[in-house]
């Protein structure tokens, strides 16, 4: 095919494939969400329905980027991490990010209207990044740097909008009380204060949210069954080293989905909602 005389500017384009053997992980992170929270009238400190759409945008990434191995959901973040040999869009770079990005925006927006009971006033928009660990040390390290970062934020913010919204001190006089203190004294103020115990506060709020692909017995269903493949959301610690013994498959030679049965009182609104579009699905299809 003859080419025209302007097809030289192709040469101008670079090269930008992530290089091999290296864990990828992808942050986005909403853009003036403070603002964006203000004016939809989030709960303070944690809306738990504005989570579930963050965490509904993070499954459908997950849903279409298959070498995605974890995901991670705190406040209006979510890291993603794709196994270190993937071959998803040649690693290159900037498709990954962008294409990570824009699903995870347009699936944040979609999926508003299921659990928001107020329209959208204006497009909310998040900025991606692109972060390379060399080895799961690395990683490991990561992923605890944001779950303390959840620990450390929503005790300072559970205290802060007590003081504020129960006793009454204005935002100035509620920074002023909680300044120099230590995870201990807010712990305490809460307890004498408020009769809170931090640590029976919803899981979701304290360690963020886990996606993990699994595979799903449901409630009485034979062990031996193949169950069925669910993206399921995990409020647990991951900075011991417990969690990276029960879920082994994360670091390990991956392999989709290790079983994991359920009962039926813990089933996650979020994976009750997989496992009936699948069965919707299914009875479209047949
Ligand atoms: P940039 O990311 O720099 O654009 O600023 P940002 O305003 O988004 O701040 P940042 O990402 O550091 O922090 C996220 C902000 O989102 C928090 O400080 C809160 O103001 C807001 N936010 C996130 N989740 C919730 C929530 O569940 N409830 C409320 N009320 N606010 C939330
Ligand atoms: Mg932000």
């Amino acid at each position: 095919m003859a080419c025209s005389r302007y097809e030289y500017v192709k040469g101008y384009e670079q090269d930008d494939r992530i290089l091999p053997n290296v864990w990828i992980v992808i942050r986005i992170d909403g853009k003036k969400f403070h603002k964006f929270a203000n004016t939809h009238k989030f709960e303070k400190p944690n809306d738990e329905n504005a989570l579930h759409v963050m965490n509904v945008a993070g499954i459908g990434v997950m849903q279409e980027f298959r070498d995605i191995v974890l995901g991670y959901g705190q406040s209006d973040e979510y890291s993603f991490v794709f196994r270190k040999d993937t071959d998803a869009f040649k690693r290159r770079a900037a498709k990954l990010l962008t294409y990570v990005t824009s699903l995870f925006s347009t699936s944040y927006v979609m999926s508003w209207p299921k659990w928001m009971q107020q329209p959208l006033a204006y497009a909310p928009c998040f900025d991606g990044r692109i972060i390379l660990y060399p080895s799961d040390e690395n990683l490991r390290d990561y992923l605890s740097w944001r779950q303390a970062d959840v620990h450390v934020n929503n005790l300072y913010n559970t205290a802060f909008w007590k003081l504020v919204l129960e006793s009454g001190l204005s935002n100035q006089q509620a920074e002023q009380r909680l300044r120099g203190t230590l995870s201990a004294d807010k712990n305490e103020l809460l307890y004498q204060q408020f009769g809170i115990n931090y640590n029976n506060m919803p899981a979701m709020y304290r360690k963020g949210t886990i996606l993990l692909r699994k595979r799903v017995l449901q409630f009485g269903q034979d062990e031996q069954d193949k169950g069925r493949q669910a993206i399921v959301p995990l409020h647990e610690d991951l900075i011991g080293a417990e969690f990276w013994r029960k879920h082994p498959e994360i670091l390990g030679k991956y392999v989709p989905g290790k079983q994991q049965l359920l009962d039926e009182k813990s089933l996650p609104k979020l994976l009750e909602q997989q496992l009936t579009d699948h069965m919707e699905e299914k009875a479209r299809i047949s």
